[in-house]
């Protein structure tokens, strides 16, 4: 088993690439829904100086058989790097992932981190699936669960408006709801950064303890900018305080261009300051209605939070959402 770099402008190695990750991601999970070849290629080959990222492929003899990436963030929680590895299912169990860990071990250490993060997804009740035994065998611990639910399209307007009524006597004094898509006008993006780059100290990750994150309008648009070359449109309905002008809470769904069943919930906000005015939920009703509306072709939307965020899974329930699977979070300490 030989471990190398993978070569992101290589379009066949990266078409090998591509297939190993989607087999492996989609093995025992006929849900899944991956981006297509094209729009992932947007993303390897986008240089985002703020997280820099690399691939590794583990190669058996002339076959790729698996795939590390390792992603670098260079502005905020430097101590940390997070990683992915994927082995084809019909090769695994002859060293492949293992190869993969020890170089990604390596890599970590030359750069200085302190903390290497993976992430996978098993089935719930999966206490000694292979995926935590592997894992668990290479010196990662828990770090946290989220649990990942989906919702199944269209959600019936009767509730949709029951729950957008419910709530909006909460809030509708002080702020205002709007909802942009592909990215929000240029006056509200440096505090919709704010309230985004609190997410990662917000949002519960167990064990895992996580910086702000530092998010800012030009690398806002950024995103926006590789998002539109990847055809995804985003849909991210805002509250504004009426007062300050200022984005107080925020949602985005994304829809990948090469899966188009799905949308991705990312992340929703509501900043601590702006809490227990039912912002949340007014906000997932609002984007949902859009969605709704503009994009019938979407059948589901996929979301995950941690099994200790009760205010978020709250609201999901009661916007239909069922359990999928886990998405767990292991760290080793270096
Ligand atoms: C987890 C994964 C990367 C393992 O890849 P692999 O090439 O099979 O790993 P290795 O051959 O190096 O396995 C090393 C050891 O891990 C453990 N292990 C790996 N897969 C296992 C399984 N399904 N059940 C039990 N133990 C397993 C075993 O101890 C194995 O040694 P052994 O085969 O001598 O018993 C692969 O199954 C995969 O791609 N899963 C999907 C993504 C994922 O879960 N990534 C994990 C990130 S840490």
């Amino acid at each position: 088993m030989e471990v190398r770099r993978i070569d992101v402008r290589d379009d066949e190695e990266c078409a090998r690439a591509y297939d190993v990750i989607v087999a492996s991601k989609g093995h025992e999970r006929p849900w899944v829904e991956p981006p297509s070849l094209a729009e992932t290629l947007v993303e390897w080959r986008h240089v985002d100086e703020a997280e820099p990222m690399e691939m590794w492929g583990a190669y058996d003899g002339l076959d790729l058989v698996g795939v590390a990436t390792l992603w670098l963030p260079m502005t905020d929680n430097t101590t940390m790097t997070w990683a992915d590895v994927e082995v084809a299912p019909d090769r695994r169990r002859r060293g492949a992932g293992g190869a993969l860990v020890d170089r990604l071990v390596e890599r970590a250490r030359e750069e200085g981190r302190v903390t290497l993060l993976v992430e996978f997804h098993v089935p719930p009740d999966s206490e000694s699936h292979g995926y935590r035994r592997f894992a668990e065998r290479h010196g990662f611990t828990l770090g946290s669960t989220e649990i990942v639910r989906h919702l199944e399209l269209p959600v019936d307007e009767s509730l949709l408006a029951r729950l957008a009524e419910q709530a909006r006597p909460r809030w509708e004094d002080a702020y205002r709801l709007e909802t942009h898509v592909d990215g929000v006008p240029d006056h509200l993006v440096e505090s919709l950064c704010q309230v985004m780059n609190q997410l990662a100290v917000d949002a519960p990750t167990g064990e895992i303890e996580f910086e702000e994150e530092s998010l800012t309008p030009a690398r806002y648009h950024e995103h926006l900018d590789v998002a539109k070359a990847q055809a995804r449109v985003r849909l991210t309905t805002v509250a504004v305080q009426q007062d300050s002008g200022r984005v107080a809470a925020y949602t985005d769904l994304v829809l990948p261009s090469g899966a188009p069943g799905i949308a991705w919930q990312w992340g929703t906000l509501v900043q601590r300051e702006h809490r227990g005015h039912r912002l949340g939920m007014a906000l997932k009703v609002e984007n949902l209605r859009r969605l709704q509306r503009d994009h019938p072709e979407r059948r589901r939307v996929v979301t995950g939070n941690s099994d200790t965020n009760s205010w978020m899974v709250s609201i999901n329930e009661e916007l239909g959402f069922h359990v999928v699977e886990l998405c767990a979070a292991y760290q080793r300490r270096l």
